[in-house]
């Protein structure tokens, strides 16, 4: 990950290392903020956001959820994300998060003032090029995805994300590239910061959103690819041995895009190298992310 020149925070751009903020803080202490991920594709026609709208809106559901309150509409939030891709130069994801910024000792979290930021790096490739083309290693983590009985799950809360660490910290020390987590159910919800899809008999099938998963924009978008290109793309609960003895697996998300699982505790996936659906989608995902398909020119956003 790359630093970059300015930092959008309550409207104004500050120098990267002058967004500070003070230990004491709410956010700091209790994980109180919501936050976005959002790549932007340089390509011919210019920097292309994705999906910008459908990330604003989830992170504007996020802060609903929280009830925080901002004093910017969405599209404002959505001009401050275009001006900061704008003011650095060497972009390839945003982050904006919401947080309480205000000093408190103790959990209420009524009254604390909020501080909206949003920060762009240059991150390359998530999870490396050489997972990305030929596979990722899983493991079936120890820590299950935090529920919707517990938490909102469905929402990017700051919070929320010491259980992903966990679980990645967990996979990475056994060796594996990342890790998968199980939900209350035992059923399959998702990676630590991806979801998943598995095919079997030529069908993808993806857990749904009542499962605890985050309703990823990427996994919303291979659907649509995949239906458009003629598969049958169905959410539906996914088991544990689903996944062992499926065709082809592989992750979607924002930071990993569309990522091959070739093994998972061990056992390998089909033939364990990548399968040829999951090719198609990677290069259909490209093709749009590109520029290349004009058929969704309206998931990019140019800046
Ligand atoms: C826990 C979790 N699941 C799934 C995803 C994928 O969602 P998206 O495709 O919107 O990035 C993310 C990334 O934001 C995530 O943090």
């Amino acid at each position: 990950m790359k630093s970059t020149e300015k930092i959008w925070i309550n409207g104004e751009f500050v120098k990267w290392e002058d967004a500070k903020v003070h230990v004491l803080s709410h956010a700091l202490n209790y994980g109180t903020g919501v936050f976005e991920g959002i790549r932007v594709y340089p390509n011919s026609n210019g920097k292309a956001i994705f999906r910008l709208k459908d990330h604003m809106r989830r992170f504007f559901d996020g802060l609903r959820v929280m009830d925080f309150h901002l004093p910017y509409t969405l599209e404002e939030m959505c001009e401050a994300v275009r001006e900061t891709v704008r003011v650095n130069e060497d972009v390839d994801y945003l982050k904006p998060c919401a947080f309480l910024a205000g000093e408190a000792v103790g959990l209420n979290p009524v009254g604390v003032p909020i501080s909206v930021s949003i920060t762009a790096v240059n991150m390359g490739s998530y999870l490396g090029k050489e997972i990305q083309e030929n596979g990722a290693k899983l493991i079936i983590s120890s820590w299950k995805r935090p529920w919707n009985m517990s938490s909102p799950a469905g929402a990017k809360i700051n919070g929320l994300y010491v259980t992903s660490c966990l679980a990645k910290m967990e996979a990475v020390k056994l060796g594996a590239d990342e890790a998968l987590m199980l939900n209350a159910q035992g059923n399959v919800a998702e990676c630590s910061g991806e979801n998943i899809f598995i095919i079997k008999r030529g069908k993808l099938y993806t857990p749904k959103t009542t499962d605890s998963i985050l309703e990823g924009i990427t996994r919303n978008s291979i659907i649509k690819l995949a239906r458009d290109m003629g598969y049958e793309a169905l959410e539906s609960e996914v088991s544990r041995l689903e996944v062992y003895t499926a065709d082809e697996v592989f992750m979607t998300g924002t930071a990993a895009e569309i990522t091959p699982v070739t093994m998972i505790d061990h056992r390998p996936i089909g033939d364990g190298r990548p399968g040829s659906l999951t090719r198609q989608l990677q290069e259909a995902f490209h093709n749009v992310v590109s520029g290349k398909d004009r058929r969704y020119a309206d998931w990019l956003e140019y800046v």
